[in-house]
């Protein structure tokens, strides 16, 4: 199911859901109990990574001292076991966003090698000079740069659908930019700058009338709310293990498995082959035909982990948490003299993230004064410099929660950062 804005009843009854969901899984999270700088951590920077369950750790640490051995290959126990963990990872991922077999799902080092992957394979083989190629100007670096090195390679041109005032997408706009040479929108799901949780599904339906294929950037949705690939009829889908509970270092391509057989592969070496001659190969089938060389075993392990956990609390609740949560955080900042919000007022079209600027003050200084207090946040243009040069503003600070995070730590963090901003606006006279 997709996630669509909340109504005020509906937001009431899930906030209801949700109260007590940190206070049922903060112990799960041993990092939570460290203090920085003499006081309790306040972990706001869940949008950049999150932080990981025991039942992430001990899979891995199972993983590795159980069943250790190489995928694919060995024909023996612990490379028989080792196979069946990585496989059984990628059936519980691809059920988790739903897709129709887990052959459609590519492991990836990252979100932004999915959309590599996508690029270099698909986009360089089909795109043609003059082909239209579609993103936002809300696009993380990782969803803007592959497509620009498309294009410089061949002749196909980018378009940018534009912002409405509230940080949305221009739905108007969009409509006007498409056309009979648009092969490609690819757009983020949720921005990790704004907030804005975007309308994929119209996005997705107006693009394929043109024939075009789309590409979601789901690396701020799929950790938060529930995302159904099938639902929203996406070609392609990226997203990071490492901001769902997961470790760093895998990544995830889901693909529509015609789509993904007809693609060359992306990188060559072991494992992605049937047969070998000196001067040519034939390829295995999907997914294995994008996996070259040994994968990131224990970390798929860990990502299968995470997916069971997130699974068992439900994204819906994680969602409404982070709602609840936002709603006081964005009410608390812009009630602060000379500050910035950016993205959308109504908190039940947002995500669990809130980025601002406060006149004068540097959003560095900033996040070093809050982690004085023990409070981690990110400052500066979150990977998107030409969404801050729209928005005519050099960086932000942005605060983003996670399933863990609870009103008292959103109350402490307005009360430190009151203050912050109390203590320079006397320095600065
Ligand atoms: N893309 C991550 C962020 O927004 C790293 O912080």
């Amino acid at each position: 199911m997709a996630v669509s804005p909340l109504s005020s009843p509906k937001l009431e009854q899930a906030f209801d859901a949700a109260a007590d969901l940190a206070a049922q899984v903060r112990l799960d999270f041993p990092i939570l109990q460290r203090q920085i700088n003499g006081q309790p951590l306040i972990y706001f920077d869940n949008a950049a990574t999150s932080q990981k369950p025991l039942a992430v750790l001990q899979a891995m640490d199972h993983y590795y001292r159980h069943s250790n051995a190489n995928v694919h290959r060995g024909v023996h126990t612990l490379g028989n076991e080792a196979t069946e963990a990585y496989e059984g990872a990628r059936e519980k991922i691809a059920r988790f966003v739903h897709a129709p077999s887990p052959q459609e799902l590519i492991y990836t080092r990252n979100a932004s090698e999915a959309i590599n992957l996508v690029a270099y394979s698909w986009g360089m083989s089909t795109l043609e000079r003059g082909d239209e190629i579609i993103l936002s100007v809300m696009e993380h670096h990782s969803n803007l740069i592959p497509w620009q090195f498309v294009a410089q390679k061949t002749g196909a041109c980018l378009k940018f659908i534009r912002i409405t005032a509230e940080g949305e997408l221009d739905l108007e706009h969009y409509r006007s930019l498409l056309g009979n040479r648009t092969r490609l929108v690819a757009v983020t799901h949720v921005s990790n700058m704004l907030g804005s949780i975007n309308p994929v599904q119209e996005v997705i339906a107006l693009a394929h009338h043109y024939g075009a294929k789309v590409l979601l950037d789901a690396c701020q949705s799929v950790p938060h709310m529930p995302v159904d690939v099938q639902a929203l009829d996406c070609d392609w889908l990226a997203f990071s293990g490492h901001k769902m509970c997961g470790p760093t270092g895998i990544g995830v391509l889901y693909g529509k498995r015609e789509l993904l057989r007809a693609m060359p592969p992306f990188l060559g070496g072991g494992e992605m082959i049937a047969e070998v001659d000196w001067d040519h190969a034939t390829y295995a089938d999907i997914p294995h035909k994008f996996e070259a060389g040994t994968p990131a075993i224990a970390q798929a392990v860990g990502l299968g982990a995470a997916v069971d956990y997130l699974s068992q609390i439900g994204l819906e609740r994680v969602h409404a948490h982070e709602q609840k949560l936002t709603a006081r955080l964005l009410e608390g900042i812009q009630r602060l003299p000379g500050i910035t919000v950016y993205g959308p007022k109504d908190p039940a079209r947002r995500a669990g993230l809130v980025s601002f600027a406060v006149e004068g003050i540097h959003p560095h200084d900033l996040s070093t004064l809050l982690d004085e207090q023990g409070i981690a946040i990110r400052a500066g243009h979150h990977c998107t410099q030409p969404l801050h040069r729209h928005l005519q503003v050099q960086s932000t600070a942005r605060a983003s929660v996670y399933l863990y995070n609870t009103l008292a730590e959103v109350d402490r963090f307005l009360e430190v950062l009151a203050e912050a901003v109390a203590f320079f606006r006397e320095a600065l006279g």
